[in-house]
């Protein structure tokens, strides 16, 4: 059977994004039009995805009202003439079914993924973490393209990586591939968060994953690592180290992954998904000239 289920983890605090998080949840953040979580959701129906399993946590009911469908306020625009708005919400009839259940304690994405397993059983699956957009307008395929190569190769996973500044290996899983890189490598190695001069390339895992059930055996016996919490990186480390097959496909040209965890990133992406709105775009591009202008001379 097609992989069709994806579990979405949505449960960390955001506590790089204070204050903006402390009541709201990063994955709500507006970028454009839409909540960062909406453009993953988007992204995951458009790839063949069926069913959405969200990994939730305390301060994130917002999410769950976010993809109900709310027959008040469409009644509402109905009776008061704004049936127009009505396309605002078409993304509530995805076909798509919803589920969630909470990590109950905060002990890092490889113990979120985790909390699945009673769900996904031995089902194959796809990992698309809620704060991260990949291209523009969640127009991307590469979570089907990932999945083929998996169904393909049997392999065990397939991570999406992304190309970074040497500086910037400090937040992200980093690849070791073994080999030619491609748009499609085998992997030899994954670490978690290197330091600069100890990072073995600058592929960075981005956002996205195909697993089989494997990986829950190996999270189960995953200690503690980066932050004292329990990593999916290390996971799949060990899953490597015992023969299995890890790929990695590169983000194809043109759709960039845009990280909602940390101010620079969130405002870089609310700045390109302004300037490139289809409605507003042109005014918007004509406003930065000015800024620009403005802020060259201020400096
Ligand atoms: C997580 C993973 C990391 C990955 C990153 C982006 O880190 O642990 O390997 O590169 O997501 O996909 P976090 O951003 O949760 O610190």
């Amino acid at each position: 059977m097609p992989i069709d289920l994806a579990v979405v983890p949505v449960a960390g605090r955001g506590t790089r994004l204070l204050p903006l998080t402390k009541s709201q949840p990063k994955e709500m953040l507006p970028v454009g039009f839409k909540p960062v979580v909406q453009y993953v959701v988007e992204e995951l129906a458009r790839c063949g995805m069926h069913r959405v399993l969200f990994i939730t946590g305390p301060g994130k009911a917002a999410i769950e009202n976010h993809f109900d469908v709310d027959a008040e306020l469409i009644d509402h625009l109905r009776e008061s003439g704004k049936e127009e708005l009505l396309d605002e919400l078409a993304f509530e009839r995805e076909d798509l079914q919803y589920f969630y259940t909470r990590q109950r304690r905060q002990l890092g994405l490889g113990h979120a993924v985790l909390c699945a397993e009673p769900v996904v059983g031995s089902q194959n699956f796809v990992v698309a973490l809620g704060d991260s957009i990949i291209g523009l307008h969640a127009q991307s395929q590469v979570v089907r393209t990932m999945a083929d190569h998996f169904e393909s190769a049997a392999a065990a996973a397939v991570i999406a990586f992304e190309e970074v500044p040497r500086e910037e290996v400090v937040h992200y899983g980093i690849a070791r591939p073994a080999g030619e890189v491609n748009e499609v490598f085998d992997l030899e190695d994954l670490v978690e968060k290197p330091e600069v001069e100890d990072a073995p390339s600058n592929l960075a895992v981005a956002a996205r994953y195909v697993f089989s059930p494997a990986i829950f055996d190996y999270l189960r016996k995953t200690e503690p690592g980066k932050g004292g919490e329990i990593q999916l990186t290390d996971a799949i480390r060990a899953l490597i180290r015992d023969g299995g097959r890890v790929m990695g496909v590169r983000l194809p040209a043109g759709q960039p992954r845009f990280d909602i965890g940390n101010f620079e990133s969130y405002f870089q992406a609310f700045v390109e998904f302004a300037l490139a709105d289809p409605g507003h775009g042109r005014q918007i591009r004509e406003f930065a000239k000015t800024l620009l202008a403005k802020y060259a001379e201020a400096r």
